[in-house]
């Protein structure tokens, strides 16, 4: 049973569970806004966007076409939550911005 390590927390799921869906169950969240003006796991908004550390399936063509447009950059190293399945342990980072977009400063959101 893989556990994920967000905020100071650790969340164990079952092998092949969506993050974001995991996240959001144990009362987390990887985005920074209000969960409603996300697209619910549609790879549209982005805003669901995280660093993980930890293997997991390479990015769909979907998954890379919204991490390709702005304000999202293809050398970011994110992850839409929303289209990774956790089958193994991983970190998970969110960083700063409405899309956690802002890697460069190295901040992780100040919601924890
Ligand atoms: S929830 Fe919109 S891209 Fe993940």
């Amino acid at each position: 049973m893989p556990t994920i390590t967000f905020e100071d927390e650790q969340i164990e799921c079952e092998t092949g569970k969506n993050l974001r869906d995991v996240l959001l169950d144990a009362g987390l969240s990887p985005h920074n806004g209000p969960t409603a003006l996300s697209c619910h796991g549609l790879a549209t908004c982005g805003t669901c966007a995280v660093e993980i550390e930890g293997e997991v399936a390479e990015p769909s063509r979907r998954e890379r076409t919204r991490l390709n447009f702005p304000p999202h950059s293809s050398d970011s190293g994110l992850r839409l939550a929303c289209q990774v399945a956790v089958t193994d342990d991983l970190t998970v980072r969110k960083y700063e911005g409405f899309w956690g977009q802002h890697t460069e400063d190295g901040s992780r959101s100040d919601r924890d």
